[in-house]
């Protein structure tokens, strides 16, 4: 059985099919990419699995449970963590307690509740997942000084606080330097030999780097499905996303 597996999972807003039965199985440790012109309903798809939004239709199960059901703080849990394509910090918290505030709901979550948090815990796992995105030396700014590149670096950092098994990033590259990009390539390949890895992205040598596997939506529904060499090779694909 795969890890993650969406069976017919549709979403609908009014008339428009924005997710429109998709049927997704990922393995353990893979990295996924999400590939799709905008509006493709990549976004929608990628909510419907971190739970941010119920499905109108379909079955989500992962890590061996049917999670159709459930809230989406239950799947953090679990281990699924999302990254939103829109920046969701706290801009009035420096960097420390935006993470430390992940970190210890992680820590919390494994841990009877007569056995306290233990503050140097926290403070060793928040300064960890800073450093792993490059923000160690800026710990106690500000996230709202932060340029929006290194807010979504930041956000990457309070989701590796979540201990996540399956790591969702929308669209993390936008925003950042060629530098950067380089940069936040080895990290998640680093993320990588820990957890799943779901992925959208618009550059596509990110893509072509980055994904084991990509699958390409278009209107809602997957239009295609393979390695890289498959996509890049592919008639249909190229046609309606590459530009061919
Ligand atoms: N909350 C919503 N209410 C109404 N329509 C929505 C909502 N969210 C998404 N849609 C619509 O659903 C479709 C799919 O949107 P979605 O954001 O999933 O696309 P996407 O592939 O992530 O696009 P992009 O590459 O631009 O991020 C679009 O037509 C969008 O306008
Ligand atoms: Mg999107």
């Amino acid at each position: 059985m795969s890890f993650l597996t969406t069976q017919a999972l549709a979403r609908s807003f009014g008339g428009l099919k924005a997710v429109a039965g998709v049927d997704l199985a990922l393995a353990q440790g893979e990295i996924r990419a999400i590939i799709g012109p905008n509006g493709a309903g990549k976004t929608t798809l990628v909510s419907l699995i971190s739970g941010r939004i119920p499905p109108s239709a379909g079955r989500i199960t992962f890590d061996g449970a049917d999670i159709t059901e459930l809230k989406p703080w239950d799947r953090v849990l679990r281990g699924i963590v999302y990254t939103f394509q829109i920046t969701s910090i706290f801009k009035n918290l420096t960097l420390t307690d935006n993470v430390a505030l992940a970190a210890q709901r992680a820590l919390t979550r494994s841990r009877p509740l007569w056995r306290g948090l233990d503050s140097s815990e926290i403070a060793t796992a928040t300064q960890s997942a800073l450093d792993r995105v490059g923000l160690g030396a800026r710990a106690d700014e500000l996230a709202g000084e932060l340029a929006y590149g290194h807010q979504r670096l930041l956000e990457v950092a309070m989701g590796l606080a979540l201990k996540p098994k399956l790591l969702i990033l929308d669209e993390p590259t936008q925003g950042l330097s060629e530098q950067e990009i380089a940069d936040f390539c080895r990290l998640v390949k680093s993320i990588a030999q820990e957890a799943t890895i779901l992925l959208i992205e618009h550059n596509m040598d990110v893509v072509m780097e980055m994904a084991d596997r990509i699958t390409v939506m278009n209107n809602g529904a997957m239009l295609a499905e393979g390695t890289p060499d498959e996509i890049m090779n592919h008639a249909e694909v190229q046609r309606a996303y590459l530009g061919a």
